[in-house]
């Protein structure tokens, strides 16, 4: 179809990841843990920590200069950036930061926080601006920084994150719409399996008016609930988003689920019968990085030349809200 039609397109990736790695073997010094107990429950092998000057901004701007450079175009050509996060360096967001970091002078910028959904709903997002043809290009980064909201005490949470950027660039085409279907959910009830609560220390102004000072709370999370939750939402989603798509299992080239965890996605994989080669997963590499855990681990299939052209990619995020959500796609 030519003329008005406004389909979207993924033209580029990018990915950034802090220096610093911290392997399982380093995690047993810190608390009761062991290497071989993080491999077999989580396949987490190591992570990549943000060291104290380094900031999210920054790396969320190395990503999406990547991905802007892969996409053949230059950051004043940017609309719209969207940064998908629940760890911006303010508390105001961080978009408009890395709008300056990136030179993307036309662009507008806004944080979005859906924590490990974050990537999933933010192309959502994006492609609603396309679609209505609002805007032209736009530049999506996924970007965490949870180490530094992990309590390194906790031994069931400290040892399944890491820190890490990744982005896609969106553009508006004329061709067929690569985004092929997508769903995105969310249920508030189920909140307290996951968060970082806001944590208020009342103070008082008058004797009639008082607030609360505070900051957040470490992450706490019941691992056994998410983890139920996620095996039984995740082939769900992804199942509705076939249907809609009007595309059989068979028709997935690769599968990329948030890298939260191996185990999930082994059982994700195996309750929608795509069979493991067609599993994307650096999760033993980076840990679990949230918003950015989708994006780095298509930046790194594509740049390794797994992912070709047409390919098409089954997508899915979950995590704290409870949120998730799925889009199928073809890579350009
Ligand atoms: N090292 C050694 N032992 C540990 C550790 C550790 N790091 N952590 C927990 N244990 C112990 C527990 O204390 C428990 O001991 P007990 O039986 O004596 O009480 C035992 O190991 C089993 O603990 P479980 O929590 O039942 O372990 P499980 O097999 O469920 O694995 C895990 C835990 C890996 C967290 C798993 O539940 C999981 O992956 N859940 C999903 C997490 C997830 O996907 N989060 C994604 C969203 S993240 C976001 O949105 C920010």
């Amino acid at each position: 179809m030519k003329g008005n039609y406004r389909g979207v397109a993924i033209t580029g990736s990018g990915g950034a990841k802090p220096s610093q790695v911290l392997q399982n073997q380093d995690l047993s010094q810190i608390v009761d843990t062991s290497d071989e107990w993080i491999r077999t429950r989580t396949g987490i092998r190591q992570r990549h920590l943000a060291k104290p000057s380094e900031s999210l901004s920054e790396l969320a701007a190395r990503a999406g200069k990547e991905a802007i450079a892969m996409a053949g175009i230059t950051p004043d050509q940017m609309d719209l950036i969207i940064l998908a996060t629940s760890t911006p360096d303010d508390l105001f967001g961080s978009g408009s930061k890395i709008q300056n970091l990136l030179g993307a002078n036309k662009a507008v910028a806004f944080d979005l926080t859906a924590a490990c959904s974050g990537f999933v709903f933010g192309l959502v997002t994006a492609s609603q601006f396309i679609r209505t043809g609002v805007y032209q290009n736009v530049l999506l980064i996924g970007a965490d920084i949870l180490s530094r909201w992990v309590d390194w005490s906790d031994r069931s949470t400290c040892v399944l994150f890491g820190d890490g950027a990744g982005a896609v660039v969106c553009q508006r085409t004329e061709e067929k719409d690569n985004l092929l279907g997508f769903e995105i959910c969310s249920d508030g009830s189920q909140n307290a399996c996951l968060n970082a609560p806001y944590c208020p220390t009342p103070a008082t102004l008058t004797s009639e008016v008082s607030v609360s000072k505070g900051t957040y709370e470490a992450i706490t999370m019941n691992g056994r609930e998410v983890y139920r939750f996620a095996v039984a939402k995740v082939p769900e989603v992804i199942e509705k988003v076939l249907f809609r798509a009007q595309l059989s299992v068979e028709q997935v080239d690769w599968l990329i689920l948030h890298q939260a965890n191996q185990r999930i996605m082994d059982a994700v994989a195996n309750r929608l019968t795509i069979p493991p080669e067609k599993i994307i997963s650096n999760v033993a590499s980076y840990g679990n990085t949230s918003a950015a855990s989708i994006p780095l681990a298509l930046n790194e299939a594509i740049r390794q030349g797994k992912i070709k052209s047409g390919d098409v990619i089954a997508t899915s995020g979950f995590g704290a809200g409870l949120t998730w959500g799925a889009a199928i796609f073809q890579w350009r």
